[in-house]
């Protein structure tokens, strides 16, 4: 990232793009200062490549990994945003934007308190817990991208009540409100790189600097 420069990003997304909206909305707001270079899509028909063109972006449907890779290292970005991005990416993928600091520059987001409910359908396992009378609150996760399933290390995470959510919709729309939230205001210190890796006994963690935790 040169000086003064906005950090670029490049979001990877499959489907709807409501967090895609959320983060150029940020941008467009100056509450999040990011410049995004491409949105691309495993998928032509997801709704998400509509609405980056109509604000005017870059867009480009991709389903090769080996070629989404080249594509992107050749745009020099500081960090990639997943927003709803249903592949797996691969091993080789992730290492392709491996930071010295011990994490790769890809970020995602997840509807649970990981490593709760990892994996598909996050929102629906949360209400069939919360309808066994086991839950009455889920989360979201805001995370760096590793090769395992949402496994990697923990950017921010908040919290919601599901105790009068009636239905799985209900789960989603409170949860997706606090996704638009959150997503913009945690890339707002990851991009700029304003936090530290600590270690903790064998594991690492992310430690936002003071001002943002
Ligand atoms: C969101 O719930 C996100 O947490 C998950 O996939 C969904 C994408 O929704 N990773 P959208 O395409 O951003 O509307």
């Amino acid at each position: 990232m040169g000086l003064n420069a906005s950090p670029t990003i490049a979001i990877l997304a499959s489907g709807r793009g409501s967090n895609f909206e959320a983060i150029a909305d940020a941008i467009e707001a100056k509450l999040l200062d990011a410049r995004i270079a491409v949105v691309i899509s495993d998928r032509p028909e997801s709704l998400v490549l509509e609405k980056a063109k109509a604000r005017g972006l870059e867009t480009l449907v991709e389903k090769n990994q080996k070629k989404m890779k080249s594509t992107l290292q050749e745009l020099n970005l500081d960090y990639l945003v997943l927003a709803g991005f249903m592949r797996i990416l691969s091993a080789e993928f992730i290492s392709a934007f491996s930071d010295p600091r011990g994490f790769a520059r890809i970020v995602n987001i997840h509807p649970s308190l990981l490593p709760e409910f990892p994996g598909l359908e996050s929102y629906k396992k949360a209400f069939e817990q919360k309808l066994l009378g086991k839950l009455s609150r889920t989360g979201i996760t805001v995370h760096f991208v590793d090769a395992g399933v949402d496994t990697g290390l923990i950017c921010a995470q908040r919290e919601f009540s599901i105790s009068d959510c009636h239905s799985v919709e209900d789960v989603e729309r409170r949860g997706l409100a606090v996704e638009h939230e959150l997503y913009p205001q945690t890339l707002q210190w990851v991009l700029q790189n304003q936090f530290e890796i600590i270690k903790k006994g064998e594991k690492l963690h992310v430690q936002p600097h003071r001002s943002h935790s």
